[in-house]
């Protein structure tokens, strides 16, 4: 097959056509060179203007002030989950974490092998389904940091706010929805975010940290954990994703050339608002897992009748080219993750699909 199908999928996850078509027409000899970006040192002049132009393109979109560095590390999401703890979090300190879903569990196992990591509020016991207000947060006095996850991606919650740390040092998440939107950068010390959703390809972590954290790190940090030693070294302190940062550098190029954040944002409420509707028509058909107010736009996730109809339903969407529906295997269901490169019509044909599929099966 050489056409392209509708991939719902979680991560990686659909990346812009004409970005994956510029990376073909450079795959052998970038820019004239003879050779591909994944041969030439990183040290080159020819990698240089690709990793200041990443940079500078999540800074222009994301509107990121000075006083933050922005990285490109390794080790993924998870990593962060323990080099957080592990910068900013000694034993018998306390860092509070805000829990809404998955990914946050395992941040926060991380950070307990560090210090008091303290659980503020958790929806665990009904399921996250919903983000709290920020109201509902009391923060611990003298708490280092406080973490959330702005969407989780596998129970598709969202918070429709920046949270404000009240004078905490804010870390966040945001993963699966960061440049989904434009985000309140200077609410947060520290955001990260591995690039496998919206940003590029799996294998490299986006770090936007500000100058006083950094100050922070402690002493004899192994090197590789050292957010101090990664920023003076320019996220080069080891050979880098050269291929990942090539592709991010595309991608902002892309999103600056759609619009920006502001565009992506309202496209994407149009997107996820064709999906909802169509949930909330079928007559209980399909039930949304996420309470209303904290629906995610990235993540769309809904369950059938029963299991056998959801596995059907995955089966039969796979077979018309809608690709990566079934929901993550810890929680079952199915989850469609529309992120900023994935189609309006893609989104129309599922719902299409899904309207045939409850007549059939009611
Ligand atoms: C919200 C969130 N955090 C963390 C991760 C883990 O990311 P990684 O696989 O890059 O470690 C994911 C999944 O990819 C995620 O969706």
């Amino acid at each position: 097959m050489t056409e392209r199908i509708y991939n719902f999928s979680a991560g990686p996850a659909v990346l812009p056509l004409e970005v994956l078509q510029q990376a073909q027409s450079e795959m052998t000899s970038l820019n004239g060179i003879g050779m591909s970006v994944m041969e030439v040192s990183h040290r080159s002049k020819h990698f240089e203007p690709i990793l200041a132009g990443a940079a500078s393109g999540i800074r222009e979109l994301l509107n990121v002030p000075e006083n933050y560095k922005i990285l490109f590390l390794q080790g993924g999401a998870s990593l962060q989950f323990s080099m957080i703890p592990l910068n900013f979090l000694k034993t018998g300190e306390t860092a509070d974490y805000v829990i809404t879903g998955a990914w946050g569990k395992k941040a926060i196992k991380e950070a307990k092998r560090c210090g008091n990591a303290n659980t503020i509020f958790s929806t665990a016991d009904s399921g996250f389904k919903s983000v709290p207000t920020q109201d509902e947060l009391n923060f611990t006095e003298n708490a280092k940091y406080v973490h959330y996850t702005s969407n989780e991606t596998i129970e598709g919650v969202e918070f429709k706010y920046d949270l404000d740390g009240k004078g905490l040092p804010v870390i966040c998440d945001a993963s699966s929805n960061i440049l989904s939107k434009p985000i309140d950068v200077e609410k947060h010390a520290l955001i990260y975010a591995g690039a496998q959703k919206n940003i590029g390809p799996s294998g490299v972590t986006l770090v936007i940290i500000r100058d006083d954290l950094i100050a922070q790190v402690p002493e004899n940090q192994h090197s590789m954990f050292d957010y101090r030693l990664l920023a003076e070294n320019d996220s080069m302190l080891n050979t880098p994703n050269t291929w990942g940062i090539y592709i991010i550098n595309l991608v902002c190029q892309h999103i600056k050339g759609h619009g920006g954040l502001g565009a992506m944002e309202k496209k994407n409420e149009e997107k996820a608002k064709i999906l909802y509707d169509a949930i909330d028509a079928s007559d209980g058909f399909y039930r949304g897992h996420a309470e209303r107010p904290a629906r995610s736009l990235m993540n769309v996730t809904f369950r059938l009748p029963s299991e056998e109809l959801e596995k059907q339903f995955a089966t039969e969407a796979t077979a018309q080219n809608l690709d990566g529906l079934k929901g993550h295997r810890s929680v079952g269901g199915v989850r469609a993750s529309i992120y900023n490169a994935f189609p309006k019509e893609g989104v129309e044909t599922l719902v299409e699909f899904m309207k045939e599929f409850a007549q059939k099966n009611s």
